[in-house]
C-alpha cells in the first residue's frame, strides 16, 4: 500500500458509527513508513526521531514508539503526550524555538536534551544548567520546502543560528562549561528531490568539525510525499546511498567514529496513512461555478487555505443514489466556514457529486488534525484507527459543546 485509500463501504460504515467529519488512519501504513525511514541508512549509529508536530495522537505515537523510532518535541504539550505514549527522557530531543524561561526549566528538570536556536537562549540555558549538555541548531544557509512559510533555512527565516556566530556560541559554551552534545538543523518541510537535503547535510558536517567530540549530528526532517498524482515519490534509496557516502567521508575526518547521525521526519511517517471523511450537504452553481458544500471547512483541514496545498479527493457515491452515468464535472469543494477562502479543492474534474455522497481527502495524516481549530465554534473531529487486523478503533473523541464552554470562568 503506497497510500491509504478508504473503500466506499468502509467510509459509509465509519461515518454512520462515529459521525462526520472524521479522520481515519491506517496502522499498517504508519508501520511501513517507520520501517522505510529506519532503513534509510543501515548502520548502528543512525537514528530516526519522529517529528511529533505532524501528528500527536497518543495511539499513533505508541505505534511509532513500538517501531523503535525516537522522537522530537517542540512544546511542553508535545512532551507530556510523548511521555504518556511511553517515550523515555533519553529518547526525546526537544527542538525549541523561543522558549519562555519556565518552559526551559520544565525541559531541564525532566532531564530532556534541549536544542536551542539563538545565542540569547543558549545564554539562558547556561544560566539555568551550568555544566549541562546542550544542542545548538544551526542555519547553514540552505532552505527548502513547499512554501515560503515552511522554509526554515537560508536567509529569510527566524530559525537557528547562522555559522558566522560560531565564535559567540563557543564563548557561551565555555562561559557556562556546557557540553555540546550535538548540532542540528531543519531546512524546511517537503522536498521531493534529494539535492538540497544532501547539500545542507554536507554543510552541517563541515560545520560539525568546528566542534570536536559531538555525540550526534541531526539533519532535520522535510522528507516529502507526492500529494499530486503526477508528483514522483522521493527516492529514499538514492538519498540513503548518497547520505551514507557523505557521512562516511565526514566520519573519516572526525574525532568521534561513533557519532550518531539523526533525521527527524514528520510528514513522511504519517501523511499518507490518513484520510479525512466528510459529507456533501449541498450542491449549487454561482455564476457558472459549481460548488460542492461539505462539512470539511478549514477548521478541520487548514493546509489548502494556508499554503494553497493540493490534496487528492475521492468521491464516494451514496449507495442510495440513482445516478448511474459516468458524467464528470468541474467543481470547487468547499466547507462550512464563513469565509470565501474556505475551499478544500478548487477546479477539480470529478465524477458527478450529489447530496449524501462522501468526500474522502487523501494524505491528511500529517498536519491535518493537529492544525484543526474551533473557528466558528465548530467542534474538532474524531479520529479513528484501522488497526493492523483491520478493526476500527476510536483514538480521539469528537469534541463536545461542553468542551467549547469549559474555559469560560463562572459557567
Ligand atoms: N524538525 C523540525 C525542527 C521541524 O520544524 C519540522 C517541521 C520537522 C522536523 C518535520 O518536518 P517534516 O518532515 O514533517 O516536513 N504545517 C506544514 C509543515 C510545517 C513543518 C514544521 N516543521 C504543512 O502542513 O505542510
Amino acid at each position: 500500500m503506497e497510500k491509504f485509500r478508504i473503500s466506499k463501504e468502509r467510509a459509509f460504515e465509519l461515518l454512520a458509527k462515529y459521525g462526520s467529519p472524521l479522520y481515519v488512519y491506517s496502522e499498517e501504513l504508519i508501520r511501513k513508513r517507520c520501517r522505510e525511514m529506519k532503513g534509510l541508512l543501515s548502520r548502528e549509529n543512525f537514528r530516526v526521531n519522529y517529528s511529533a508536530k505532524a501528528n500527536t495522537n497518543l495511539e499513533i505515537l505508541k505505534i511509532i514508539r513500538d517501531e523503535g523510532l525516537y522522537i522530537d518535541a517542540m512544546s511542553p504539550g508535545e512532551l507530556i503526550i510523548e511521555e504518556k505514549a511511553g517515550f523515555k527522557p533519553e529518547e526525546i530531543l526537544y527542538v525549541s524555538n523561543n522558549l519562555s524561561p519556565e518552559e526551559m526549566q520544565f525541559v531541564i528538570e525532566k532531564g530532556i536534551l534541549l536544542s536551542v536556536d539563538s545565542l540569547s537562549q543558549l545564554e539562558l540555558y547556561g544560566q539555568f544548567n551550568p555544566g549541562g549538555r546542550v544542542v545548538v541548531r544551526f542555519n547553514t544557509g540552505i532552505g527548502a520546502g513547499h512554501h515560503q512559510k515552511v522554509n526554515t533555512g537560508g536567509k529569510k527565516t527566524k530559525f537557528a543560528i547562522q555559522a558566522e556566530f560560531i565564535p559567540q556560541v563557543k564563548e557561551i559554551l565555555a562561559k557556562y562549561r556546557l557540553r555540546l552534545a550535538g548540532i542540528n538543523q531543519h531546512i524546511g518541510s517537503l522536498f521531493l528531490g534529494v539535492e538540497s537535503y544532501l547539500a545542507s547535510a554536507r554543510r552541517l558536517f563541515q560545520l560539525a568539525k568546528e566542534f570536536p567530540g559531538l555525540d550526534f549530528v541531526d539533519l532535520g526532517g522535510g522528507f516529502g510525499i507526492p500529494y499530486h498524482p503526477e508528483e514522483k515519490r522521493l527516492d529514499l534509496v538514492q538519498l540513503g546511498q548518497e547520505l551514507e557516502k557523505a557521512f562516511e567521508e565526514f566520519l573519516a575526518e572526525y574525532d568521534n567514529p561513533d557519532l550518531i547521525l539523526m533525521v527527524e521526519p514528520g510528514r513522511y511517517i504519517v501523511a499518507e496513512a490518513g484520510n479525512l471523511l466528510g459529507k456533501v450537504y449541498s450542491v449549487k452553481e454561482n455564476y457558472g461555478v459549481k460548488y460542492i458544500g461539505t462539512d470539511l471547512g478549514f477548521n478541520v483541514l487548514m493546509r489548502p487555505i494556508l499554503y494553497d496545498s493540493y490534496h487528492e479527493v475521492q468521491v464516494l457515491k451514496n449507495p442510495a443514489s440513482k445516478e448511474t452515468s459516468n458524467k464528470r464535472e468541474r467543481v470547487n469543494i468547499v466547507g462550512n466556514i464563513c469565509e470565501s477562502g474556505d475551499i478544500l479543492a478548487e477546479n477539480r474534474d470529478l465524477p458527478l457529486i450529489e447530496e449524501g455522497d462522501i468526500v474522502a481527502v487523501m494524505d491528511v495524516g500529517a498536519y491535518g488534525f493537529v492544525m484543526s481549530s474551533n473557528y466558528n465554534c465548530r467542534l474538532r473531529p474524531a479520529e479513528v484507527l484501522i488497526d493492523a487486523g483491520g478493526q476500527d478503533r476510536l483514538i480521539r473523541k469528537r469534541e463536545s459543546y461542553e468542551d467549547l464552554l469549559r474555559h469560560f470562568p463562572g459557567l
